[in-house]
């Protein structure tokens, strides 16, 4: 056993690691590539697991790796119970957790409930079965409407563009998908679908995983009758705003009957297994009924992930989370980006910083690089100082930033063609992952094939060039988590400070944390700096747009 993991197994308050975990996001298909097919794979990630553990986060959360036809980048599965032979095997997985846990790191899976494939043996049996047979009754046939059943059976649009009903060839029905027309949404009061998911819970528990990042989480119970309605979400729009997800299709009383059942799986198991909702509702109070002591131990904070660079929108929504999830006893999470939206060093360096835009190419604003990094830098020393959990989302360790210039022969994201490029979508925060600046591939995989193109950009964020180098984004965020755990960051106590305009600024055990979101420097009380995001002036000040762990009270 190492000494991490006997300080972790000893530590009082073990049982509830992910109350103040970090958590790091592992995109399977853009981490490390074993075998040099331009494809990330597990035998990667193991040989990067290492890395992770150096860095200082408690717990990795994978992206989906099951068999899929790969339509949604996994997200459309196909046979829950195994490894898609792009990323490996079975074996693979578990030499990759077996490690995981011997380096002190938990590991956590997503679990994809609301859409199967259409590769899925039920879809498959289903489309082969005549319309009002049992098979379809796993997912939402239902007859069209019009004189010959011509039109859909209601007004519902995809997430990912056009309608959210596809006809069956030669049939008189159609199915429901929120999303890709290879992503048919299961029927959830159908007790087969119940039954199958909470042993595909229990094939992973068994094997030892941690926990479930549960996609789609508000979406798997539609309104009786699917009424019509009006409304339309974008993928990368998110919650908020006009388009936020209200609508027959989300966040219904009955999905929390499924997480109660769910929990009951876990609490089966020993440790403290957990569920991670990625729910995009509004308002926060809505999110809070996620994680209800009987239901989910987290939801992702996506209102955090869409604050603009302004410090009055950030003490509001961190002073609303820790609120809102206090009044459940569930702790916050912190994130900042994933595999969905506009990396936030890139967002950061737009002309409304922090807005979300549908991805970015060529024909857009190009973010300032430099600024924008310089802010990410200092939302990192925000994100990392406050009480609860964090979610990073690799490559945000070396300030990586969007591919803002992919072409759109390269595209992959069903978004971006299903609305005819108008959602230029989300293969930008997707490029694989660069580790070394003079290898192929920028040292990804063996050869010099990615299945997402590299910006020459990326060579100056590689590993080799800000490992063990002063003032590196990497080393910053080694620093910041390291110091976070030793101040015990995340189960301390928030408390604001007295300072000036545009500056956030509040204590948490013996760290105080300021970070200037204004465009000139401003003045810091007296204190020894154990962690800034850019040297401090000569005159002690804290420059434009960065940020400072100061000890003491
Ligand atoms: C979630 C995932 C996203 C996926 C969608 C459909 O939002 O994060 O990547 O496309 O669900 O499964
Ligand atoms: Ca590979």
């Amino acid at each position: 056993m190492t000494s991490q993991q006997l300080a972790r197994s000893e530590s009082p308050d073990a049982l509830t690691w992910w109350r103040h975990a970090v958590i790091y996001q592992v995109y399977p298909r853009s981490f490390a590539d074993g075998n040099g097919d331009g494809i990330g794979d597990l035998p990667g990630i193991t040989t990067r697991l290492p890395y992770l553990a150096a860095l200082g986060v408690d717990a990795v959360w994978l992206s989906p790796f099951y068999r899929s036809p790969q339509a949604d980048a996994g997200y459309d599965v196909s046979d829950y119970r195994d490894v898609d032979p792009l990323f490996g095997t079975l074996d693979d997985f578990d030499r990759m957790l077996q490690q995981a846990h011997r380096l002190g790191l938990r590991v956590i899976v997503d679990l994809v409930p609301n859409h199967t494939s259409d590769e899925h043996a039920w879809f498959r049996e289903a489309l082969s079965s005549p319309a009002g047979s049992p098979e379809r009754k796993r997912y939402l046939f239902r007859d069209g409407t019009g004189e010959y059943g011509e039109l859909p059976p209601n007004n519902w649009q995809s997430i990912f563009g056009g309608r959210a009903w596809s006809k069956v060839p030669g049939d008189s029905q159609w199915y429901l998908h929120l999303f890709d027309s290879r992503q048919p949404d299961l029927d959830w009061n159908h007790p087969d679908v119940r039954k199958d998911f909470e042993d595909v819970l229990r094939f992973w528990l068994d094997r030892g995983v941690d926990g479930f990042r549960v996609d789609v989480a508000h979406g798997l119970i539609k309104a009786e009758g699917l009424p019509d309605f009006a409304g339309h979400v974008a993928m990368v729009e998110g919650s908020g705003g006009a388009h936020s997800n209200h609508g027959p299709m989300w966040d219904q009383e009955g999905v929390h009957d499924i997480y109660r059942s769910w929990r009951r799986v876990l609490d089966e198991y020993p440790g403290d297994r957990m569920m991670v909702a990625e729910a995009w509702v509004h308002p926060p109070a809505r999110l809070a009924r996620y994680v209800r002591a009987d239901e989910m131990q987290q939801a992702f904070n996506f209102d955090y992930l869409l604050t603009h660079w302004n410090a009055d929108d950030f003490r509001a929504v961190i002073d609303r989370s820790l609120a809102v999830v206090g009044e459940v006893g569930a702790p916050t999470t912190w994130v900042m980006s994933n595999h969905d939206t506009v990396r936030h060093s890139s967002r950061y360096g737009l002309s409304i910083p922090g807005a979300r835009p549908r991805g970015i190419d060529a024909a857009g604003e190009q973010p300032d690089e430099a600024l924008g990094l310089r802010r990410a830098r200092a939302a990192a020393l925000l994100t990392l100082a406050l009480p609860g959990s964090a979610y990073l989302y690799q490559g945000e360790e070396l300030g990586l930033p969007e591919h803002t210039t992919l072409e759109a022969e390269h595209r992959q994201d069903p978004a971006f063609f299903r609305t005819g490029g108008a959602e230029i979508g989300r293969d930008g925060c997707r490029v694989p992952l660069p580790w070394h600046s003079d290898q192929p591939s920028y040292g990804f995989g063996s050869g010099s094939a990615t299945w997402l193109p590299q910006p020459a950009s990326f060579a100056r964020y590689a590993v080799n060039r800000q490992d063990g180098v002063a003032g590196s984004t990497l080393e910053l965020y080694r620093s910041a988590l390291k110091q976070r755990r030793v101040s015990a960051l995340g189960t301390g106590t928030l408390t604001w400070l007295a300072c000036a305009p545009g500056v956030v600024a509040f204590a948490n055990g013996p760290v105080r944390v300021f970070v200037n979101t204004n465009d000139y420097p401003v003045a810091l009380p007296d204190g020894r700096a154990i962690v800034a995001s850019e040297p401090l002036l000569a005159d002690g000040q804290l420059p434009a747009n960065a940020a400072v762990w100061l000890a003491g009270t």
